[in-house]
């Protein structure tokens, strides 16, 4: 039995729909290969675990479910990573379970970012999807276009903007991208998703309107182009830097050009993930068109350097042909098992997948030096550098 510690929730604007794409995930896990130890972060990063934890319908009142939860510490101790309460409690055990491998569950700042998985390294905890860079790079959408350009992958015309500059001089920064860009843009915060923050601007008060909207919420901004006769088309990768398979590609459609995070994750007034929005499975594409996006997707998934499922997304201009890479999201709502499973890949192997993937990377990683015994700390030389001089470099 392998113990797979499913993180999910975390300090981020996407908390809920992290709680619901991982509880469903827990639900396709196959019981028979894994223990499921779920690690609950709530928004101010502090990490719970309990039985509770797995049912969509305890979250209805979070502090009572806390209440009932166990408050836990994810620690390295020996070759193990160990989960323990950080309570004492009088007659039970400190020590809760054993992590053999992390799979988050998380989405947005703070989480899918690179910030858990770069805990998960210090931890040297084996964990499912990207590393820290390529879920850095993927929640950059500016960083991210400029990795697309450098291997050849098309993107909109784009500018960013810092909120310094912004607050040094709005007309310094509008006239650039006037010039630069030119109506209609679309403005968005670098590194939020589910629309947050984004809108669309057609003349220069608008423009105003929207980028003071995108520094409210981000450092810094993004302000693109705006593709024209939009389609937009989705399409998932798996795999790592040897093997990457693209999925079926699907267009989720929208009654506004914008899709909302109200349309993305509310529809039908209840949230059942990014499932839950109205898309065609396939789309309906050309077979050379399609065959563009799948090698596309392939091509942005190894650009970035990444791992496990990604799903990548694209901007069609419908009448001109173009096809834009738009952005990555390393850790898609309901890990996108919706476009594996109409091609024959049910969403449990999806997930068998991707723990064998993780697997694999640490098997890869193990191999790898990662220590360098340079012997300077045991040195003759260190004599005389300790005391109140300290160590010259
Ligand atoms: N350059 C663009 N041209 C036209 N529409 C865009 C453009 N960029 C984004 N959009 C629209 O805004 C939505 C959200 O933008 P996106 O970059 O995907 O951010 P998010 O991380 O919030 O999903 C897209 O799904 C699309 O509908
Ligand atoms: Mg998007």
């Amino acid at each position: 039995m392998i113990t797979v510690g499913l993180f999910f929730g975390g300090s981020s604007v996407e908390h809920e729909i992290s709680v619901i794409s991982a509880l469903q995930a827990a639900r396709y896990l196959d019981r028979s290969k894994y223990n499921i130890l779920p690690i609950y972060i709530t928004r101010d990063g502090e990490f719970y675990t309990g039985e509770k934890m797995l049912d969509i319908a305890n979250y209805e009142k979070i502090s009572a479910l806390l209440a009932e939860s166990t408050p836990v510490a994810i620690v390295r101790d020996g070759k193990r990573v160990v989960v323990r309460r950080t309570q004492h409690k009088l007659f039970a055990k400190d020590e809760i379970g054993q992590i053999d491998v992390a799979f988050p569950i998380v989405h947005g700042t703070n989480c899918e970012d690179g910030s858990l998985q770069g805990f998960f390294e210090i931890l040297r905890l084996p964990y499912v999807g990207c590393d820290v860079t390529s879920s850095a790079l993927g929640m950059d959408k500016a960083a991210m276009k400029d990795v697309f350009m450098q291997a050849g992958i098309p993107v909109v015309s784009h500018q960013t903007f810092r909120r310094e500059d912004w607050q040094r001089g709005r007309d310094a920064v509008l006239d650039r991208l006037e010039e630069k860009i030119g109506y209609p843009m679309i403005v968005k915060p670098v590194n939020l998703g589910s629309s947050i923050g984004i809108s669309k601007a057609e003349n220069r008060a608008e423009l105003e309107e929207a980028a003071e909207l995108a520094v409210s919420f981000a450092q810094r901004v993004l302000v693109e182009r705006a593709v024209q006769n939009l389609r937009e088309i989705n399409c998932a990768v798996l795999g790592d830097a040897e093997e990457a398979k693209p999925s079926l590609c699907e267009e989720p459609v929208s009654s506004d050009r914008i899709l909302s995070f109200n349309e993305k994750y509310m529809s039908s007034g209840k949230t059942k993930g990014m499932a839950s929005l109205s898309r065609i499975i396939p789309a309906e594409l050309s077979d050379e068109k399609r065959t563009l996006i799948e090698n596309l997707a392939v091509a942005c998934f190894k650009a970035l350097g990444c791992s496990g499922v990604c799903r990548m997304d694209f901007l069609l201009d419908e009448v001109s042909g173009e096809v834009f890479a738009n952005e990555i999201n390393t850790i898609p709502g309901s890990l996108s098992f919706y476009l594996w499973e109409p091609a024959g890949k049910p969403y449990a192997e999806l997930l068998d997948d991707l723990i064998r993937l993780a697997l694999k990377r640490e098997r890869q990683r193990s191999q790898l030096m990662i220590t360098y015994d340079s012997g300077v700390l045991s040195g003759a030389h260190l004599k005389g550098l300790s005391g109140a001089k300290g160590a010259k470099r």
